[in-house]
């Protein structure tokens, strides 16, 4: 068993801002959602656990080695996926992984061709992998991410938005793909779509502004709400007196009717009772939170 211990994590940049305030996790093998709108402060997070950028203060531990100060060991046991990837340059799937293989110290020549093989075969690129990476499609690219994350067998494989440009199917495709490799490894995915989330990760954490707001298996996190969402359709104009005096959590046009939904711990005369949903928790969290 692998475990990521994030302890009291904190982060400003030069310009004064806190994007990380306090943050500590304790995240284990398996598949772990960070869930947060933008500018939530995922990325930061991110990029501070794979040692890009130091925390102001905090700890970060991976299997008890503290990750901040010798970076050596995360840096062994690491795939990472960036949320940008910036330009690939003019070479082949193929010679691509090699070049990123030896920068990884896989320095064994037929050890790097089996693993290169290996990876093009389960991310579906190996009928590809003479095509230069740079004329892949958003799809296609994203795969080429994981497997370049997967080379060195890595403990840890941190990807941040990885769905963002993807259409549904190869969405499903792509969340499938982590979800098999994490049952050995801790896998974190960064998004802000509460669909990657729903039926992939064990674990998940909301955040937003920095801090982290809710933690847990989303199943139990659906089941706090029970009996406790309901909506309503409402006029327009009502819309504002409903928001003063209720907890209104979303919002939405159904043919041309405005239908609230609403957080209540009492039943409310005029509203119907809602089955909950990891949406619900979602935009619950944020809006407790506000
Ligand atoms: N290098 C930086 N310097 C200053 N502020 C930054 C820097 N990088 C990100 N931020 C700010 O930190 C906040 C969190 O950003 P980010 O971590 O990218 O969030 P997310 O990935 O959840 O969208 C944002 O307000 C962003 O503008
Ligand atoms: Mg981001």
């Amino acid at each position: 068993m692998n475990t990521l211990k994030i302890d009291n994590l904190n982060l400003t940049y030069k310009n004064g801002y806190n994007a990380i305030n306090g943050i500590s996790l304790e995240i284990k093998n398996g598949m772990f959602g960070l869930l947060g709108p933008n500018g939530a402060g995922k990325s930061s997070l991110m990029k501070t656990i794979v040692g890009l950028q130091k925390p102001t203060s905090g700890s970060i531990a991976f299997n008890d080695i503290d990750v901040v100060n010798d970076t050596d060991y995360i840096k062994k046991n690491l795939g990472f996926l960036p949320q940008d990837f910036g330009v690939y340059p003019k070479v082949n799937a193929y010679d691509l992984l090699n070049h990123i293989a030896i920068l990884k110290g896989i320095t064994e020549k037929k050890e790097r061709q089996n693993q290169i093989q290996n990876l093009l075969e389960k991310v579906n690129l190996w009928n590809f992998r003479d095509k230069e990476v740079q004329k892949f499609s958003g799809g296609m690219k994203q795969r080429f991410g994981v497997a370049q994350a997967l080379l060195g067998n890595p403990k840890i494989i941190i990807v941040d938005e990885p769905t963002a440009g993807l259409d549904p199917e190869e969405r499903n495709r792509f969340n499938t793909l982590l979800s098999d490799i994490s049952t050995e490894v801790v896998v974190i995915l960064s998004t802000h779509l509460v669909k990657d989330v729903k039926n992939l990760c064990s674990e998940m954490t909301i955040m937003n502004r920095g801090k982290v707001l809710k933690t847990g298996k989303p199943k139990e996190l659906i089941k706090e709400l029970e009996a406790k969402i309901w909506s309503k359709f409402i006029n327009n104009e009502e819309l504002e007196t409903y928001k003063l005096k209720f907890n209104v959590i979303s919002q939405q046009l159904i043919e041309r009717q405005l239908q609230i939904t609403i957080f209540s711990t009492v039943q409310l005369e005029g509203f119907l009772p809602i089955e909950p949903n990891l949406e619900h928790v979602y935009f619950n969290v944020l809006s407790q939170n506000s």
